[in-house]
């Protein structure tokens, strides 16, 4: 139960109705779309590769949160029109699965908010089915000997193999491997999601709460390799979005396991998170990246927001403030500074950042509206945990 302050439940109260109002334009005006980005303030449509802002098509990796999105807010009012918008997204990426090629780890960011949310909050079997087959697919990236799941397939930026990589944004894929276990009574996926769990915990977390993007290991005799910088700005530096995929990810890996030791990372991360949060709210790509140029990443400050809110929801009441406000702080200077709620601009979330050494910074990103919403939703206590 969280508590707010009744200026705080106000601002709250007057953020979803101006959500509320932003999703029931946009949704007819992107019905056909999956969006990643906004051009000219126009959604990008990734359903095909000829469309694509980015050439990967239906199986970039982004392509569950425009679902995810529609069907929070059917979970919030209830309107019809959000499942049948959602569920265009859901068919469109079963392309995927036939292909089978374009999927990596993030089968968990694509089916959890579009089937596998269809099916929790209306029964879908479709949605189920297709849950379940993404299920498998993450399940068969498992390592027995390294103990990780397989991130990327091929090579990628450095050229390198990546066989034995696995990265920190995979702790919100897991959730798959629960919900899967939970459905079908087979301890598998569980016991899959928990080691790689385990070897995140023990291999990527720094003593000092911060972590690391990607960890190399040995895919044929296990052990660590080296790490690397990945999508921050070196080795050693501190990629926000990642801290934010570990904190979240690891109150997430409590709650459906209940091991302790996931409360005491995801508290530790978050408390080096909070540490280095500016005095204006605002989150850097990299905490650690040189003054200038100083880029910001939106998403990492809804996704560590939405973290930091579960941690507050789980521990007791006399440490909750110290989870719950750092977040309304990052909520407060986003939905003030960095959202827009015009009509000319199909994003709501501004000045996001996908990697720090991409050409392009500081953009629309969905996932960074996705998870301000869910944010915005848990402070109201109408959030469907549909991780
Ligand atoms: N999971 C990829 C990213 O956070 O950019």
């Amino acid at each position: 139960m969280l508590h707010l302050c009744e200026t705080d439940k106000l601002w709250v109260q007057e953020t979803m109705g101006k959500i509320k109002e932003k999703m029931a334009w946009v949704r007819e005006k992107s019905a056909d779309k999956i969006p990643y980005t906004t051009i000219n303030g126009v959604h990008s449509d990734e359903s095909t590769v000829e469309n694509s802002s980015t050439g990967e098509g239906a199986s970039w990796w982004t392509n569950g949160f425009w679902g995810g999105m529609l069907w929070q807010l059917y979970h919030e009012t209830g309107e019809e029109r959000y499942a049948e918008i959602a569920r265009k997204s859901e068919v469109i990426l079963d392309s995927c699965l036939e292909e089978y090629y374009g999927l990596h780890h993030d089968v968990g960011f694509m089916w959890l908010p579009t089937a596998v949310a269809d099916y929790r909050l209306t029964g879908n079997e479709d949605g189920k089915r297709r849950g379940l087959h993404a299920a498998n697919i993450l399940a068969g990236r498992f390592n027995p000997v390294g103990k990780f799941i397989r991130a990327w397939n091929g090579v990628w930026g450095n050229g390198k193999d990546n066989t034995g990589w696995a990265i920190i944004d995979c702790l919100m894929n897991i959730p798959l491997l629960y919900w899967a276990s939970k459905e079908t009574q087979d301890p598998r996926f569980q016991q899959i999601a928990m080691i790689h769990a385990d070897t995140v915990m023990e291999n990527f977390i720094r003593p000092d709460g911060s972590s690391n993007h990607i960890m190399e290991f040995d895919p044929v005799n296990g052990g660590v390799v080296t790490a690397y910088g990945g999508q921050g700005y070196e080795l050693g530096s501190s990629w926000t979005r990642g801290q934010g995929w570990a904190l979240y990810g690891f109150i997430l890996s409590y709650i459906h396991t209940g091991k302790q030791e996931y409360l005491d990372t995801a508290k530790r991360v978050a408390h080096y998170f909070i540490a280095n949060i500016p005095e204006d709210g605002l989150i850097p790509v990299d905490f650690r990246a040189p003054k200038e140029p100083h880029w910001e990443d939106s998403t990492a400050a809804a996704i560590a927001a939405c973290g930091l809110i579960e941690i507050a929801k789980h521990v007791g009441e006399h440490e909750a403030d110290m989870y719950l406000n750092p977040a309304l702080r990052m909520l407060h200077a986003l939905s003030e500074q960095r959202c827009d709620w015009s009509k000319d601009e199909d994003s709501i979330v501004q000045k996001c950042t996908a990697a720090y050494h991409d050409e392009k910074h500081e953009f629309s990103i969905i996932y960074g509206d996705y998870f301000f919403i869910e944010a915005m939703m848990k402070l109201e206590g109408s959030d469907f945990l549909l991780w």
